[in-house]
């Protein structure tokens, strides 16, 4: 059979759960609309519920967060979707999804699970015979550090084989990360710029202005680095560092990013400030001594040809002052020669990936009047809603849609989630006290320090 052989069902486990609510029925009824999926999807989970009671839930969900019942789709939806209730533990579970599947040649396993249920659901998957021909989507988090991903994906691998494991990263599905890509390799003048010459340093800020959101739990075993650092921003910053993949081969654009990644030095503790959001102690599910960051703010440096001595900044935090994502790629300033400015605002790329997407090119022009000094202005290249119609896919329908036809372009390739790892493994062992810093605020002072050389923080403000 074709590797790119569609799928001809989608198995999702953890169908009950936070995840389904909030992303996947919406995404699962967005692909009906478009016509992208038309094969049974089973969900598999522990609750006693009805298949009735699911479409109930599917329907909550697309009101909720779908932007509302589509009353072409959602029918079809609701004639698709199937039920196997059981314990993920329990062979019997699989015998009934097995019949369920019958007659089904490549289904697409989506386990929203917890990771420490990984090896029981794959073990039972292969011995079930539900693997044969099948493709798997994984959530993240990709293990814990670069030893347990190595230990995931050898469970994995003893059912499917690389190309059949789709490892999600929503970031990689965004419309704004889509456009890093196509931004830097659809435009000339850029790439000129785009290297040690002309580029002073990166700066990524992912703030967000809420807390953990009754996820306390969850995030005491994560933090910041392990949760949005060692993925999404090590994805935004390989699709802004890497060389031009070729399209004439499928695996050149995750080969550019496992080169880019592996070259970026791994941390030292000195180009990292960590810190704690005040009441995050407080949190239901967080420990009163807990140590764990839900800020961060890191220097980085690509050894390579392109971007060596540049640095790279990345800093992300909960609780903060506003909800933004953004890049500033700062150009290097003209020489005083000229006019003696001294000044370093202007000259700058801006790629704001939520909660517009923006691409800006920061300048200066003359102040009107006598003398020779300036004012920064901004070109505004492109500005629209993350989020709304015009055609625009959310990252989950685009994966899912993309993985049920094998396409893994927008995945997470192991080598590339080992690469990430390696940048950051070496500061997740010490076991640092984090700074306290105030809610609302832009996270603790002592982060300026880091991007003193450069000016100070640039984006996300
Ligand atoms: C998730 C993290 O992966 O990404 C969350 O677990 C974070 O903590 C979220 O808030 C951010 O994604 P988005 O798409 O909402 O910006």
């Amino acid at each position: 059979m074709s590797t790119q052989a569609a799928s001809d069902a989608l198995v999702f486990f953890g169908m009950t759960g936070d995840l389904a609510y909030k992303k996947i029925f919406p995404a699962l009824q967005a692909l009906v609309r478009r016509g992208r999926l038309d094969v049974p999807v089973i969900g598999v989970a522990k609750s006693e519920h009805s298949v009735d009671q699911l479409i109930e839930r599917a329907r909550a969900s697309v009101t909720e967060h779908g932007g509302g019942v589509d009353a072409d789709a959602f029918p079809k939806l609701a004639r698709l979707l199937r039920y196997v209730p059981g314990e993920y533990s329990d062979p019997g579970t699989y015998t009934l999804l097995a019949k369920e599947l019958a007659g089904a040649k490549r289904p697409l396993h989506y386990l929203a699970i917890p990771p420490s249920m990984f090896a029981t659901v794959v073990r039972n998957l292969a011995a079930s015979g539900c693997t044969s021909n099948a493709r798997v989507v994984v959530e993240k988090p990709f293990g814990r550090d670069l030893e347990s991903a190595r230990a995931l994906n050898t469970t994995l691998r003893e059912a499917f084989a690389e190309d059949s494991i789709f490892r999600i990263d929503h970031y990689l599905g965004k419309e704004a990360v889509q456009n890093i890509i196509y931004f830097r390799f659809a435009n000339s003048f850029l790439e000129p710029l785009w290297n040690r010459d002309h580029v002073e340093s990166v700066q990524i800020t992912m703030s967000e202005s809420f807390g953990v959101a009754g996820r306390g739990r969850f995030y005491e075993e994560t933090g910041v680095i392990r949760d949005v650092i060692q993925n999404h921003l090590l994805q935004v910053v390989s699709y802004l560092a890497m060389e031009a993949p070729s399209s004439t081969w499928q695996e050149a654009l995750r080969d550019e990013q496992a080169k880019v990644l592996r070259n970026v030095r791994a941390l030292s503790a000195d180009d990292l400030v960590l810190g704690q959001f005040r009441g995050y102690r407080d949190e239901p599910g967080v420990a009163k001594s807990s140590t764990v960051p839900t800020y961060a703010a890191l220097r980085l440096f690509i050894d390579s040809w392109r971007w060596h001595g540049v640095p790279f900044y990345v800093r992300a935090g909960k609780c903060m002052r506003t909800t933004t994502t953004e890049v500033i790629v700062d150009l290097k300033h003209p020489p005083p020669v000229v006019f003696n400015e001294r000044v370093r605002d202007g000259n700058y790329v801006r790629l704001r990936l939520s909660p517009n997407i923006a691409i800006a090119l920061g300048a200066r022009t003359k102040r009107p009047g006598e003398g020779m000094s300036g004012v920064p202005v901004e070109l505004s290249i492109a500005d629209y809603p993350a989020q709304g119609s015009g055609g625009r896919m959310e990252p989950y329908e685009r994966l899912l849609g993309d993985a049920m036809t094998g396409d893994a372009t927008l995945f997470a390739r192991q080598d590339v989630v080992e690469a990430a790892w390696s940048i950051v493994d070496p500061v997740l062992r010490n076991a640092v006290e984090p700074l306290r810093y105030e809610c609302g605020s832009a996270g603790p002072d002592v982060a300026n320090e880091l991007v003193r050389q450069v000016g100070g923080w640039r984006c996300g403000e």
